[in-house]
């Protein structure tokens, strides 16, 4: 705009300075020209009776000279004309002007000091200019007299107004005509210059045509550059939650960041001694988030499900955390019982946790579970949407939870950069159009700026169920889905854990660790142990684990006192039936383990079901021996990788699930499919038969990796795509408001 205006009053000025000066030019040619002209008449009209006045003049014939003179000023456009002979008067018309007299006349000629033949001039007199012509009447030298001829220029000004006017015209049509054809044609040329670019720019266009290869080689640069450059900044050494504040900073001018997520980092609970106790739940989400959370601060959007969440929050039910080290909030959101039950246990936890898993459970699919989903969906994006503070947020959705939330926040914040990240599988379209409302659920999804998941082929499910159950433009090539002109890239985010690890900075050495643990748990100091830590849920593979471990005394029964197998399961949903059936059984099995191997006080399985504290988790790790993840099916599963990041006396051995997502990630692992319980038990005998060397070796290359491809890492990715989408995002906004009315492709 301020461009334009520039451009304006340029064209403004150079078009006065060009009509002042044709102006000025135009004055003095006509003015000469007419000089010229009058000059002319003047001594056509004297001419016809010179030598009659000559004559009159020589020999004093006065009275003669009058009709003479009257003769030549018959033409209208002549005042009136004299013969002066020096300064008198010798005769004149009678409309001579009386104010001009020959002494006048002859002072110029005095003045002018130059014996000239003839003399012509404009002169100001009180009725007007006039144009005074004085022709020498002579036979030689000297000069007898002058006839002079005065003519009226007042029609001269007349006409110089009139072609002023004229021309003063013509200058504004022929402006006006030249301004108008420059600007249709910019804007044909920018129209078609615009289309060629987005043709170009979406794939349509050859690419051959001339005057785009230095701009295509300038992009084609810029492209590289910037690859090579994001390249440098994924790989430059360790990731840090320093890096990732520097990376938000700079490709997200450090906008602050929201997570929508259901489950808060920090839960406070009420004791029944009535003290109040903040508690880290077991949720794979938070371990991953939190970190970024606290690198990057910001605000953690979740329900508050703590006894004393709302005492311990403010009217809009915000505190600050960490405990201690406060450095961003969470911002609570309070549910109904009916809600929660509606929402969370129905239909995110019996429908679409059983759907996603193939953990041959059946999923329960109610409509009145569907319609508080819609609703707690809203509810968070009304609690969001209070927190966003500029136009352009970033806002983190997580989990399955939030399947509509992305459409619904695109509606109300179109220029928020939205990056979903979906914790758990997403399954074939066969799979997934299980649920009555697969295609809304999709479509949800789609209202992400990004769509992550743990692995490719979940990547590549979610493409099949949007090609199959929507209208929407699918880019298999780029991962790329377009619909309602907006585009949501679907990529393979492995998720991670922070590196290094807090609570393992914060726990004892492993050897202490496994002094203390063996201690508490009454087993001796070269007793070999074994761990599972999970929440306690079905698709963890928690009995096919234990009969893995009770086939393993079958096998072998040489372990019997010298194994032991601890297994951490947090209770979990435990208003859910199948839950609730989960429970029973591990507990029946553990006992029938115990009964079955048991010997005085020794257990070959120690069940701890009750919530176990990440510190303390650590310190486990330091102290097994091997620590076994046998999911049936799991996005990702962070225990696999805690595990590593605790281990830095390099010592231990990971089984690890080839059916969890991080099986793609640790292939130094012993992997198992856990439903082949010979398999898993031989797995369990290696483990234990593993020398030191080998230990050391396989968790070298994997702690590496985890090192590497931290959650630091993880984060950073999706915020350097995240803003090359947002710039690309921005450039196609200037190119289709400069065309308003056509569509471009975003
Ligand atoms: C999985 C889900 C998380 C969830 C966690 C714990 O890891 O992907 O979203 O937080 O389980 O489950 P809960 O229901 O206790 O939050």
């Amino acid at each position: 705009m301020r461009n334009a205006l520039h451009f304006l009053v340029i064209w403004l000025a150079a078009l006065a300075i060009l009509v002042g000066a044709a102006w000025f030019s135009l004055s003095h040619t006509t003015q000469a020209w007419f000089d010229k002209d009058l000059a002319l008449r003047s001594e056509l009209a004297v001419s016809g009776a010179r030598s009659a006045l000559l004559q009159d003049l020589e020999q004093g014939r006065d009275a003669n000279l009058t009709p003479l003179l009257e003769d030549i000023a018959r033409d209208e456009r002549i005042l009136g004309a004299a013969v002066c002979s020096g300064p008198r008067v010798v005769a004149a018309t009678r409309a001579w002007p009386r104010e001009l007299s020959c002494a006048e006349l002859g002072g110029h000629l005095v003045a002018v000091g130059r014996p000239i033949p003839s003399w012509n001039s404009s002169l100001p007199l009180p009725g007007g200019e006039v144009h005074v012509s004085a022709i020498t009447l002579n036979r030689g030298v000297p000069t007898a007299g002058f006839a002079v001829v005065v003519h009226d220029l007042s029609f001269v000004a007349r006409r110089e107004a009139s072609t002023r006017q004229f021309l003063l015209a013509a200058f504004a049509i022929l402006a006006l005509l030249a301004s108008a054809v420059t600007l249709l044609s910019v804007r044909i040329l920018w129209r078609g210059f615009g289309h060629a670019l987005r043709q170009l720019a979406s794939g349509q266009d050859d690419s051959r045509r001339r005057e785009f290869q230095p701009l295509l080689k300038d992009l084609r640069d810029l492209l590289e550059r910037l690859s090579r450059e994001e390249q440098a900044e994924l790989q430059g050494g360790l990731w840090s939650p320093e890096r990732l504040k520097l990376t938000l900073q700079r490709h997200l001018h450090g906008e602050r960041m929201i997570v929508m997520a259901n489950r808060e980092p920090y839960i406070h609970n009420r004791q029944p001694d009535g003290s109040i106790r903040v508690l880290h739940p077991a949720s794979g989400l938070v371990s991953a988030l939190e970190p970024v959370m606290r690198a990057c601060s910001g605000v953690w959007v979740a329900h508050g499900a703590g006894s004393a969440d709302r005492e311990t929050a403010d009217m809009r039910g915000r505190v600050r955390v960490p405990p201690g080290e406060e450095s961003y909030s969470i911002r609570r959101v309070w549910l109904s019982p009916e809600e929660e039950q509606g929402y969370y246990y129905g239909f995110a936890n019996e429908g679409l946790w059983p759907l996603c898993h193939v953990a041959h459970n059946r999923p329960i699919f109610r409509a009145e579970d569907w319609r508080h989903y819609q609703e707690v969906n809203r509810k968070f994006v009304d609690a969001v949407c209070d927190e966003v503070d500029g136009e352009n947020p970033v806002i983190l959705v997580q989990d399955y939870h939030f399947a509509l939330a992305p459409r619904m926040l695109r509606e109300r914040l179109p220029g928020a950069t939205i990056l979903t990240f979906w914790h758990i599988p997403w399954p074939n379209p066969e799979q997934i159009s299980i649920c009555p409302w697969h295609a809304e659920l999709v479509d949800g999804l789609l209202g992400s700026s990004i769509l992550g998941f743990h692995t490719q082929q979940h990547c590549n499910n979610f493409m099949d169920a949007v090609d199959r159950f929507l209208e929407a433009r699918l880019d298999r090539g780029a991962f790329s889905v377009a619909r309602h002109d907006r585009t949501t890239l679907v990529r393979p985010y492995p998720i991670s854990v922070e590196w290094p690890n807090h609570w393992a900075q914060g726990a004892p050495t492993p050897e202490e660790c496994q002094a203390a643990v063996r201690a508490e748990l009454g087993l001796p100091l070269d007793a070999k142990l074994g761990m599972g830590v999970d929440r306690l849920d079905y698709t963890k593979g928690i009995e096919e684990r234990l009969r893995a471990v009770e086939r393993l005394f079958e096998r072998e029964p040489e372990w019997i006192g010298r194994f032991s197998f601890l297994q951490l399961a947090s209770p979990s949903r435990t208003l859910i039936d199948r839950y609730q059936r989960l429970n029973d059984d591990v507990e029946q099995l553990v006992n029938r383990i115990n009964e079955r191997f048991g010997t005085g006080d020794w257990k070959p399985v120690i069940l701890r079901r009750e919530h176990t504290e990440p510190a303390d988790v650590f310190r486990y790790y330091r102290a097994a021996d091997l620590c076994y993840v046998s999911s049936l099916h799991d996005g990702m599963n962070l225990v696999a990788k805690e595990y590593l990041a605790a281990r830095s006396d390099e010592r231990g051995v990971l089984i690890l699930s080839k059916f969890a997502g991080a099986a793609h990630e640790l292939t130094e692992a012993l992997q198992v499919n856990p439903y082949d319980i010979e398999e898993a038990s031989g797995a369990l005998s290696t483990a234990l038969h593993m020398p030191p060397q080998e230990q050391a070796a396989r968790l070298r290359v994997m702690r590496s990796l985890v090192a590497e491809f931290n959650v630091y890492r993880w984060a950073g990715r999706m915020l350097i795509e995240a803003s090359r989408l947002r710039s690309r995002e921005q450039i196609a906004g200037i190119l289709s408001s400069s065309q308003p009315g056509l569509k471009v492709p975003r």
